[in-house]
């Protein structure tokens, strides 16, 4: 009898232990399914990051000027909030340098590039090249010339130009105009030229306004401009009567050659981006005026769009910009003039820069 219970308990035991053996396979199995199951990851993901898989490539010329460190903390910023993994060279104004970081960028598999162009020109090899392992190119800020590019997106350059001349013609509708261009690598540069000509040719025609001087600024430094500025004061013995400028940075050069002269304050000079030194020079009187680009603007439509094509969904564009070789779909945002009188409504107001940082108060 206690031989036949023996019997009975041994196997109710290797029965109560297969049991115990199955219901844990079962339980490591669920825990697998649950840890790789392509289907439960993704729908366990796509509401907090839908674009999770994507990652994009910001291929940037310089972080020289002020604006350009905005552009890059605020993409990336928007870029990440759309759940995108973002890869950021910079090629500090080489044109074959920037093209080999692109090669990189691309072999790391990027699904987008994003380029901020150092030469307009050669850069088209970027757009061939991204395009032959089928990456689609944002052009940002400046467009790349005779490619087929995907999409470009900035503000109106050559509005930026008018808006200059306009302010300055307003002040000094008669005299010697000094031109200080921007990089003439830069296709920017030669549509803000084209912008403050189309306001100064009326009166160049009329006679009422001669430009003495006008001379593009090597890779946009101030140094340049600097030397350009004292140049032009040089030849015409200081008989200037207003200047316009590239952008801030060359402003800036321009001012120092005016204030060697004594004459910073007295010649009205115009410039671009609303850097905070430019923003300080307004309110000590020194520059009048400087195109000012919400860049948060920028940075927030150009993410959207780009994660859009990067998806490879159709976007929606208000117009096309012939680049030489094809009609380019276009965003084109808009500058706004700031002088001494709307600095509160416009670059405080937008957070750009803070009231202490501009008054230091
Ligand atoms: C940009 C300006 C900038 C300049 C120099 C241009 O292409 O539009 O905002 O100041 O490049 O970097």
């Amino acid at each position: 009898m206690e031989k036949h219970f023996q019997k009975i308990t041994r196997i109710l035991v290797f029965f109560f232990l297969i049991i115990q053996l199955v219901a844990c396979e079962v339980e490591q199995g669920t825990n697998i399914k649950e840890e790789t199951s392509p289907n439960l990851f993704t729908e366990s993901n796509t509401e907090s990051a839908p674009n999770d898989n994507l990652k994009i490539g910001f291929s940037m010329d310089t972080l020289e000027e002020e604006r350009w460190l905005k552009d890059k903390e605020l993409f990336t910023k928007e870029l990440e909030a759309l759940g995108v993994e973002v890869d950021i060279m910079i090629a500090d104004e080489d044109a074959a340098l920037q093209i080999a970081q692109v090669e990189t960028m691309i072999s790391n598999g990027v699904d987008l590039l994003v380029v901020v162009p150092y030469y307009t020109e050669t850069a088209a090899a970027i757009v061939e090249k991204a395009h032959s392992a089928g990456v689609k190119v944002v052009s940002y800020d400046r467009i790349i010339t005779n490619a087929n590019v995907d999409l470009y997106i900035s503000f109106d350059n050559e509005m930026v130009g008018e808006i200059q001349a306009k302010s300055i013609t307003n002040l000094v509708p008669k005299g010697n105009y000094v031109y200080i261009g921007g990089s003439v690598t830069d296709n920017n540069a030669i549509l803000l030229k084209k912008g403050v000509f189309n306001v100064l040719q009326p009166f160049i025609d009329s006679g009422d306004i001669k430009v003495v001087y006008d001379q593009w600024t090597e890779d946009w430094t101030p140094d340049n401009a600097y030397k350009n500025m004292l140049e032009a004061l040089e030849k015409n013995n200081n008989q200037i009567d207003a200047v316009i400028a590239g952008n801030d940075g060359t402003a800036g050069g321009a001012i120092k050659a005016l204030e060697e002269k004594g004459l910073a304050g007295i010649i009205p000079v115009a410039g671009q981006d609303a850097d905070l030194a430019a923003i300080q020079r307004i309110v000590q009187g020194t520059q009048t005026m400087t195109a000012y680009k919400p860049i948060r603007e920028l940075a927030k439509r150009a993410a959207e769009l780009s994660v859009e094509l990067a998806k490879g969904e159709t976007i929606e564009v208000d117009r096309k910009i012939n680049n030489g070789k094809i009609e380019v779909p276009s965003v084109l945002l808009s500058p706004v003039e700031v002088n001494i009188n709307n600095i509160e409504d416009t670059i405080i107001a937008d957070e750009f820069h803070s009231s202490e940082e501009v008054y230091g108060n």
